[in-house]
Order: structure tokens, then sequence, then C-alpha cells
């Protein structure tokens, strides 16, 4: 595992946009993992303007989202698919046939089926994108005594419900349960880039960099085990978790 310690969070989201990119122009055919949440969204900016500028052309890519609120439909301001498209999609030149958020409403379990499959269809993704969650969860996979390889339901942890309230009116209306890629999903990707910014997120990136252990109660311990998982944090959180280099 590599950690990249950035001046600002700005600088953070530039360097994964660049590495974004630069896979995309390598391999313009490639599949991309995508990520939901507060991080990511600068990041989505300046991929949009790396697209209009003609830097970057999305024409061929396969995007996979991580996961999905389970009980709100895709057209709900909160749910993922309405975000990738509000935050990125809509903006760039993809072919929205070719991004595949999982649904939220119906069956979950087969809505969580299609999502392994899609996981899998064409390969594994040339590149994950991961925020991290106060509590060390990556996607839905919450801190707890066991994690589960495949996509699967999970029920949202409180300290996941109250770190996302802050995008739903009241906290009541935050969903309980989500459909997520497991484990094994996104460490099967060929590069694995979490992003992290905040001091709300000092635990879970301590946990993850400054020591050799591997825990299910901080689940992003597990890029430990990836040869080629990128951290990307500012020097703030670096310093706030004591992180010398
Ligand atoms: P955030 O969420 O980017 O909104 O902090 C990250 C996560 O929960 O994975």
């Amino acid at each position: 595992m590599k950690v990249i310690v950035t001046n600002s969070y700005d600088e953070s989201c530039k360097v994964v946009a660049e590495m974004i990119r630069d896979v995309v122009n390598q391999k313009p055919a490639c599949k991309l993992g995508l990520a939901t949440g507060g991080t990511p969204v600068p990041i989505y900016k300046k991929l949009i303007e790396m697209n209009k500028a003609g830097e970057v052309d999305f024409s061929q890519v396969h995007t996979v989202n991580l996961d999905e609120y389970c009980g709100i439909p895709g057209t709900h301001d909160q749910s993922y698919r309405y975000f990738m498209d509000t935050n990125l999609f809509n903006h760039i030149n993809i072919d929205k046939a070719n991004t595949y958020v999982a649904q939220g409403m119906g069956d979950f379990e087969a809505n969580a089926r299609e999502l392994e499959a899609k996981v899998r269809e064409g390969g594994v993704a040339d590149l994950q994108l991961l925020g991290i969650g106060n509590n060390g969860h990556i996607a839905f996979n919450e801190a707890s005594d066991h994690l589960v390889a495949v996509a699967h339901i999970e029920t949202l942890t409180e300290s996941t419900i109250t770190a996302n309230a802050r995008f739903f009116e009241k906290k009541e209306d935050v969903p309980t349960k989500a459909i997520t890629m497991g484990m094994g999903d996104i460490l099967a990707a060929k590069c694995v880039v979490l992003v992290a910014t905040g001091l709300a997120k000092v635990p879970a990136i301590k946990g993850l960099i400054m020591d050799d252990v591997i825990t299910t109660q901080n689940p992003s311990t597990m890029l430990k085990m990836h040869e080629n998982a990128i951290v990307v944090i500012d020097k703030e959180l670096a310093n706030a978790v004591g992180y010398k280099g």
C-alpha cells in the first residue's frame, strides 16, 4: 500500500483526477469503479473540466458504483444513481448505458446479485475509487466481527447514519440498509485509490496507515493486502494521525 500526502484536499482531488484520466487515456475502454459521498465531488468536477478541455474521453468507459441505498429510487435526489448522474455522468461524454449503479428498489437480494454480476462483467475494474467512513467502512462494508466477500445487503451502523444525515432533511430519512459491493469485489480491482480528508477520519486513517494490523473492525485495513492500493490524504490529516512518511 502506498500513501501519498498532498498539501491540500484540493491537491488530493487533482492528483486522483489525474490518475483516473491517465487510466482512461492508457485504456480507453477501461472499467472504473466509482464512489459517492462528499469526498469525490471535487474529483468529479475536475474530470468534467478535463473532459470538456479534450484531455480525456469517456466514450468507451464502463463504470460500476460501489453501492446504493435500499428503499429509494434512482430518481430520488439522495440516491447514488442521481448523485452520479448530476455530479459526473450528465456532464461528460460517457454512454449512460455503460454506467451501473445498483437498483435501490424492488428485490434487494436480486439487486445485490445483479451488482455482483456487473462487478464481474468484462473483468475486474482497472481502478476502484474509494472514500472511507468515520468507522473505516469502505463502500458500505461496515465495521463488524466479520466482513462479506461479495455484493450483499448491509445494515448501516449508527455512525454511518449519523455521518450521512447531513445529506437528508432529517436523520430519520437516512435509509438503514444498503446494497454494497463486498470486500472481495473491491480488492479484486487492479488498482484501488482511497481518498480521505477531515479530522473525522483520523481514527480510521490511523488504523489504515500507522500499523500493520488488519481488522474487520476497520474494513479499510484490508487494503494492506492489496499490492496496488494508494491512499491519498492531505497534510492536515497526515499530521493529525502522526504520519511522517
Ligand atoms: P464522505 O463518505 O466522502 O461523505 O466522507 C465517505 C464514505 O462514507 O465512504
